[in-house]
């Protein structure tokens, strides 16, 4: 098994050894990943951005959670007393995440991954964007994604995106690695990506790499302002609440493995 832990053998999979995201297998192993990191520094800060803090007064309106998976960030928000509409264009996703992460607050919705005919135009309070665009291979797609965004957050309404720090590319994160360590890569190119599972395995999927200066323009492009991009590091004197703490953290201590960018529509 590859571990994101130890160096390189060399033998790096190919393209074909590379699970697709709208397979049940890569939901299956989605939904057993090693959440530590994320759990740490990324949701609950993707939710700050978004003023959604648990205990604090409710963002007035509906999260829309674009390509909400297993429904993690989804179930976050809806505990904090926040109402959810979670889409997904993968039914094995949705299928996981309604059966683990039921919710009174969450409404999942299968929707065709670039338009959202079925949410009217500034209806929406917020939205979030958590490791999806890494995903898509075709930067019209994400250009799509990025206008409907923009339509359906209400004058105001903040979108938090969250993603793959460039940063960390090549590094071996204690429960993730995203390409091959000394390699640079080209906006839209592939990227190995190498996620560690509760069992000890490895789940090995397709990313796609994309810079800071990209995203910045995607969102510039689609109408949002005010942007703002955050490379959090895990820090062990200060966890966050409900994360997991008794952990050994590795180098998410001193490389940022995600990038958090907000926007005002
Ligand atoms: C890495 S998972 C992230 C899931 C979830 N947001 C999370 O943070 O756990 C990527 C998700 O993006 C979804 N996805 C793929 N293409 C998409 C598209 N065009 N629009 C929205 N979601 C998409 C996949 O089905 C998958 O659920």
């Amino acid at each position: 098994m590859d571990d994101p832990r130890t160096p390189s053998t060399g033998a790096e999979p190919g393209d074909g050894d590379l699970v697709s995201w709208t397979t049940g297998v890569a939901a299956a192993g989605y939904e057993d990943r090693d959440m530590s990191i994320a759990l740490q520094i990324a949701y609950p800060l993707v939710l700050r951005e978004l003023g959604i803090v648990p205990h604090g007064p409710a963002v007035a309106g509906m999260l829309l959670d674009l390509g909400c998976g297993t429904g993690v960030l989804a179930e976050l928000a809806a505990a904090a007393g926040v109402p959810v509409l979670a889409v997904d264009p993968s039914e094995h996703m949705l299928h996981r995440a309604r059966r683990d992460r039921p919710h009174p607050l969450i409404t999942y919705r299968r929707f065709d991954g670039e338009r959202l005919t079925f949410v009217a135009d500034g209806s929406v309070a917020a939205a979030a964007v958590c490791l999806v665009c890494c995903t898509v291979p075709d930067t019209a797609v994400l250009t799509a994604l990025a206008r409907e965004l923009h339509r359906v957050l209400r004058p105001g309404g903040r979108l938090a995106v969250l993603e793959l720090s460039p940063a960390g590319v090549g590094v071996r994160f204690s429960t993730l690695r995203f390409g091959d360590p000394g390699r640079s890569y080209e906006n839209g190119e592939l990227l190995p990506t190498f996620l560690r599972l509760h069992n000890g395995d490895v789940l090995r999927t397709a990313c796609y790499f994309r810079s800071e200066r990209f995203y910045r323009m995607l969102l510039a492009g689609a109408g949002f302002t005010d942007h703002m991009v955050r490379f959090p590091l895990v820090d062990q004197a200060a966890p966050h609440p409900g994360a997991a703490l008794s952990r050994a953290w590795g180098a998410e201590t001193t490389v940022a493995p995600y990038m958090i960018l907000s926007a005002r529509r």
